[in-house]
């Protein structure tokens, strides 16, 4: 009997069983055509009705308005790092940006390029541990920055703040894990190799009345109005990605949709917050209260562990939850440990075996 593979990888992640086999399925035949998806023109009818698809199930998914544009775009949410103020932050205005972690920063380093960025709060300082909600907004700011899940550090806006304008927000890492309201939106962005698909793909959601404002010539592939118009088909999209994301959606749908995924996605990150705040070895590094449902960061207690022994200990850890198939659970270097990603395809039996391993290696390391 083969042992069941738990992938606790931060992106590119674990996807649904189901979608990974339909959309190996169609690389050899997609849709009954005889021609694998990779072989077919995107402009072709079944690949033009899938993407119109996958856009109408997102739209079913999260609650999107016609108010709203749905694009399907290449260059990962990096791009859109520089896509969105060179598409709505003029050079003489100003936008206000918040600065909780590294992927936050990289936006307001790109957006400083196109106009006046204002950090209005960071926990930088803390390597941030926490998200910082005590800020004042800039008068006038054009739009307020947020990310919303810090894959990185573990935190997660629990309550978006209100936006003097609208909020603009890298959702790479936790779109579709929970509900939200689209309205309190001018732009959401996200790269797909978490929660919706493989990497390739970054989905853009934009309220109609915010382009058209800025005074700059854009570069075509990055004006967000050449793009719309054509159904994200102005040239070759990311096919297959796209189709990925398409089977993703359906099995979202399937399991009940985002208010489902919602709720399993609370249980599983308090079982395992739960077992970190039981467990004498074990901590964790994010602020309770900002503690993210997709990415658990923690580390040995420093109480416990010397520092010394630590790396010797965190190597033996990440062997002995290897060999009861948990994988890619090693921290990032800013924060070192552990880092479990428990994006929405990751089941509860995976969580289960994640603390069950660590509760053996606790009495293992402490008798
Ligand atoms: C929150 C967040 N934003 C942006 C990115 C960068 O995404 P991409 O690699 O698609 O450019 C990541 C990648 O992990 C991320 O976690």
């Amino acid at each position: 009997m083969t042992q069941t593979v738990y992938n606790f990888s931060a992106g590119p992640s674990v996807l649904p069983k189901k979608a990974t086999q339909e959309a190996a399925a169609a690389i050899m035949d997609f849709a009954g055509t005889g021609i694998g998806i990779l072989e077919m023109s995107h402009r072709s009818k079944p690949i033009e009705n899938m993407v119109a698809e996958t856009e109408s199930m997102l739209r079913e998914l999260m609650g999107i308005s016609d108010n709203y544009d749905i694009v399907f775009l290449g260059g990962g949410a990096s791009l859109q790092f520089c896509m969105v103020p060179m598409n709505i932050l003029d050079e003489k205005a100003h936008a206000d940006y918040t600065d909780t972690g590294v992927w936050a920063a990289k936006a307001i380093k790109e957006a400083k390029r196109f106009g006046t960025v204002n950090v209005v709060s960071s926990s930088k300082a803390d390597v941030y541990n926490h998200i910082p909600k005590d800020f004042k907004q800039t008068e006038g700011a054009a739009y307020l920055h947020v990310t919303s899940n810090n894959t990185i550090y573990g935190t997660q806006w629990k309550n978006f703040p209100e936006a003097a304008t609208y909020l603009v927000a890298d959702m790479s890492s936790d779109i579709l894990s929970r509900k939200i309201d689209v309205s309190k939106f001018g732009l959401i962005y996200a790269g797909a190799q978490k929660n919706m698909s493989c990497a390739g793909v970054t989905l853009a959601i934009i309220r109609k009345d915010i382009l058209g404002k800025v005074e700059r010539s854009i570069p075509t592939m990055l004006d967000y109005a050449t793009h719309i118009p054509e159904h994200s088909m102005f040239n070759t999209p990311p096919v297959f990605p796209i189709y990925v994301m398409n089977r993703t959606l359906s099995w979202l749908k399937e399991n009940g949709g985002v208010e489902a995924m919602e709720a399993l996605n609370n249980k599983k990150s308090g079982i395992l917050y739960d077992a970190i705040d039981n467990s004498k070895l074990f901590v964790g590094t994010a602020a309770k209260e900002d503690r993210s449902t997709m990415n658990v960061p923690f580390i040995f207690n420093k109480d416990v562990v010397a520092q010394e022994k630590a790396d010797e200990l965190q190597k033996e850890f990440l062997a002995f939850t290897k060999e009861r198939g948990l994988e890619q659970l090693k921290g990032h270097r800013s924060v070192g440990g552990f880092r479990a990603s428990i994006y929405n395809a990751m089941p509860l039996a995976g969580v289960e075996a994640l603390v069950s391993a660590m509760d053996a290696f606790e009495k293992k390391v402490l008798g």
